[in-house]
């Protein structure tokens, strides 16, 4: 029989104060827009995105991620600032993101860069687009007119874990398998 294999990603999720402040943006912004409202127990910053996994692969996306957290010892603490909505027209979806000049994006930006690249270099194949920080809000949105601001969410990145996600009827369900600390 084959040995089960998973659909895995690395992510921030939030705590539940941060993820109640993006939910409510949400639901603004789901009025305006509509579309799918992601649940909020669901909100997340995906690092890297690794597919379906057996369970050799899934060990060696946890070395990897072991490795990139023992880097980051001592770094200080990032904390993001999610102080705006955005639509991508190209695959509506609405999200919460940082102003592109927040110096908390190097930090995020070189540990999502650090995971794809060994998880590349162990033949995972990761996306090559550049990360872009992003909270996934609304799916199958359309949005003509503004979006509604979002006040500044602090959002501290005390940890990345590794999630699994089932594909449901009613949508993924996701759940935590590993958590890294991070600074
Ligand atoms: P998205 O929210 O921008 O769609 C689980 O699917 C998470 O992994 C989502 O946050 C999703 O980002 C992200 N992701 C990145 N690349 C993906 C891919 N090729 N297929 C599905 N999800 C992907």
């Amino acid at each position: 029989m084959d040995k089960p294999r998973q659909r895995v990603f690395f992510a921030l999720w939030p705590e539940p104060d941060v993820a109640r402040a993006l939910h409510d943006a949400a639901r603004l912004a789901h009025t305006a827009c509509g579309g799918r409202l992601m649940q909020r127990d669901t909100l997340h910053i995906t690092l890297a995105f690794l597919g379906d996994v057996d369970a050799g692969q899934l060990d060696a996306a946890c070395k990897v991620a072991a490795g990139v957290a023992a880097e980051k010892v001592g770094a200080g603490e990032t904390v993001l600032t999610l102080d705006r909505l955005g639509y991508w027209p190209h695959n509506h979806i609405v999200w919460a993101g940082c102003d592109p000049a927040s110096v908390a994006l190097p930090a995020l930006g070189d540990i999502a860069g650090d995971l794809a690249a060994r998880l590349r270099e162990r033949g995972f194949p990761i996306d090559n687009r550049p990360f872009v920080a992003h909270a996934t809000l609304l799916r199958n949105a359309r949005c003509q007119g503004e979006l509604p601001p979002l006040p500044p969410v602090a959002w501290p990145a005390r940890e990345f874990v590794l999630v699994a996600s089932q594909l449901e009827p009613d949508g993924p369900h996701y759940r935590i398998l590993r958590r890294w600390p991070l600074g």
